[in-house]
């Protein structure tokens, strides 16, 4: 078998596949091309975690979260299904929302389950302390805020957090029924360069 001649026919097909991987690397060739880890700086990669509060604020004068959208149906929906907030939630160090400031939530959740209260969050946490200070990660998951420990994939970051990835833990520490006005506990685990 290993001695026997290549069909022409396989001989054409061969040559074609040659000349069609060799134009597709000339096109990519124009916009793309590959570089090493080095020319950009990234060297080990490293695991951080990130400890610090969420606040919440439904209520009040300054709230941080509003209500932005809802669907005709949410009104009568168990679930509030369809309503979207935007959020500029505070961060900070410890439970008490005076305590230093450590970052913020900025984006969007959304009731987003016709079975349970279950959130889509989809929001950045830009940070504003030590040397994180300007950096930020994005967060995209599933969030259902009565479930004892919440996790949420942390899809990509930018500044000190490029090429990041990891995950979220979101514990509630306190919710106040009548308000709506919830402060969170987020354990953050995510590897970057
Ligand atoms: C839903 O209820 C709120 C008040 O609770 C009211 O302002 C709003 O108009 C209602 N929306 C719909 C679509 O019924
Ligand atoms: C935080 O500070 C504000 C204004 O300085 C004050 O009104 C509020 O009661 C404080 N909250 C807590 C929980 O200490
Ligand atoms: C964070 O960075 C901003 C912009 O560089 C700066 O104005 C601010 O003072 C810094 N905050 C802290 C706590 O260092
Ligand atoms: C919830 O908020 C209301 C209004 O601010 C307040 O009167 C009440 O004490 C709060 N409940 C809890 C459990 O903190």
């Amino acid at each position: 078998m290993a001695n026997q001649k290549l069909s022409p026919s396989f001989l054409v097909l061969f040559l074609l596949l040659l000349f069609s991987t060799a134009i597709s690397a000339a096109n990519s060739d124009f916009f793309s091309k590959s570089l090493s880890p080095s020319s950009l700086k990234l060297k080990q990669q490293k695991l951080t975690h990130l400890h610090f509060y969420f606040h919440d604020i439904l209520s009040g004068q300054n709230p941080t979260a509003v209500r932005i959208a809802q669907a005709p149906i949410t009104n009568t929906s168990t679930t509030s299904f369809g309503a979207v907030a935007m959020i500029d939630d505070l961060l900070t160090f410890s439970p008490d929302i005076n305590s230093t400031l450590v970052g913020r939530a900025q984006g969007l959740y959304a009731l987003s389950s016709q079975e349970e209260a279950s959130l889509m969050m989809a929001m950045t946490f830009s940070f504003l302390e030590g040397k994180y200070n300007g950096s930020a990660l994005s967060v995209l998951g599933r969030n259902p805020p009565f479930n004892t420990v919440r996790e949420m994939p942390i899809v990509g970051g930018s500044g000190l957090f490029r090429f990041a990835q990891g995950y979220a833990e979101a514990r509630t520490n306190t919710f106040n029924l009548t308000t709506g006005d919830a402060c969170v506990e987020y354990n953050v685990y995510v590897l970057h360069y």
